[in-house]
């Protein structure tokens, strides 16, 4: 599916002017730096000295900041418990100039929190705290009154569900029923095991394991591919699937139209994590642009290409998207370098 370099520098100069939604799981993602130099004398493990800490942001705060990297507005809608990593998260957000307005604290919860414990480049450790049962009836509520405040200003909504309780079947069913009601484009970044929730969306963002997962088919060829691809926009009512296939790029499932299939640009892969939460960000920030759907894949996929070449997350701005965009396709078509 050709694009012409004038689109993709109409469409990328058009990126970074809508207000996106963010509804999921938030997560803050720790890592402790240091060097091991003995063995414990209490048990038989590594005595790490610690010499340096960095959060990042992880799942639905990921995606918000990667939207806000592309220059659009991100309303970051979740929930926190009310603890120190509920804080130290709000600070972070207030550095990459996310507003906190949208976050609700339930005291009954625990902040998702995941940490790793480096020993130079090696992971020794992770642990993780967080509370995975759905939320409770009023903390739901709560999020619910929150969308309708502001749906009338959105121009979409994604939906980042890593299974950790804020998307359940019947919050998913009132905030689909509404941005149907009002021609709000929905996207989903699904948990494999919900798939059976997302009915009526815009566009659902699996990769190929967890497509494969929810239609019942292992995806390892080209017919398998398209049975899994087919058959979910079927089953699903959705307008389109797009399913991540690693290095292998990534395909576009339309109703009423032949799959598009988007090969990755041949580069050097430092860090893979995260990539998922740029495809989701960078789709949508191109269709609330104005792109037709297999255009924002294009776009989505030169985004994730930039993600996975750096060490980090949410680097993509529209320059970057347009210069890596430019330099990869020829006479309209993508080429491998
Ligand atoms: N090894 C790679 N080489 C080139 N591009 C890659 C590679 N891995 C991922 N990508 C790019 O990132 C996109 C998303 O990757 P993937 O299919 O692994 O998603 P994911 O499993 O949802 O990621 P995440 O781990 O962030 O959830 C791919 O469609 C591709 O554009
Ligand atoms: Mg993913």
């Amino acid at each position: 599916m050709p694009i012409k370099p004038d689109r993709i520098t109409e469409l990328t100069e058009k990126i970074g002017n809508a207000k996106i939604l963010i509804l999921g799981d938030i997560m803050l993602d720790e890592y402790l730096f240091g060097q091991v130099t003995r063995i414990s004398p209490e048990a038989p493990v590594p005595v790490v000295e610690v010499t340096s800490d960095r959060f990042l942001l992880g799942g639905a705060a990921n995606v918000a900041a990667n939207i806000r990297k592309l220059g659009d507005e991100p309303l970051l809608l979740g929930v926190v418990g009310l603890d120190e990593a509920s804080v130290k998260f709000s600070q972070i957000l207030k550095s990459k100039k996310i507003s906190s307005e949208f976050l609700i604290n339930d005291e009954s919860r625990q902040t998702t929190i995941k940490t790793r414990v480096m020993a130079g480049n090696q992971q020794i450790v992770r642990y993780d705290r967080e509370n995975r049962h759905e939320l409770n009836a009023e903390t739901e509520q709560k999020v619910f009154k929150k969308f309708e405040s502001v749906v009338d200003d959105i121009s979409a909504v994604i939906i980042s569900d890593y299974g950790k309780g804020v998307i359940s079947l019947s919050l998913l069913e009132k905030v689909i029923a509404l941005c149907r009601e009002k021609s709000i484009f929905v996207a989903v970044d699904p948990k494999e095991t919900h798939f059976h929730n997302y009915k009526n969306v815009s566009v659902i963002t699996p990769n190929h394991h967890e497509a494969g997962f929810a239609y019942g088919q292992r995806i390892s060829n080209e017919k398998e591919l398209l049975e899994v691809g087919n058959g979910l926009l079927e089953k699903l009512q959705a307008k389109s699937i797009l399913i991540t296939r690693g290095a292998d790029g990534m395909s576009l499932f339309r109703t009423d139209k032949e799959p598009t299939h988007i090969p990755t640009f041949a580069k050097k892969v430092f860090d893979v994590t995260g990539a998922g939460d740029t495809v989701i960000a960078t789709f949508v920030s191109s269709v609330c642009a104005g792109a037709e759907l297999h255009e924002a894949a294009i776009i989505a996929n030169a985004g994730a290409g930039i993600t996975v070449g750096e060490v980090g997350t949410a680097s993509v701005t529209p320059e970057l998207l347009r210069k890596e965009l430019h330099l990869n396709i020829k006479d309209g078509n993508l080429v491998k370098n």
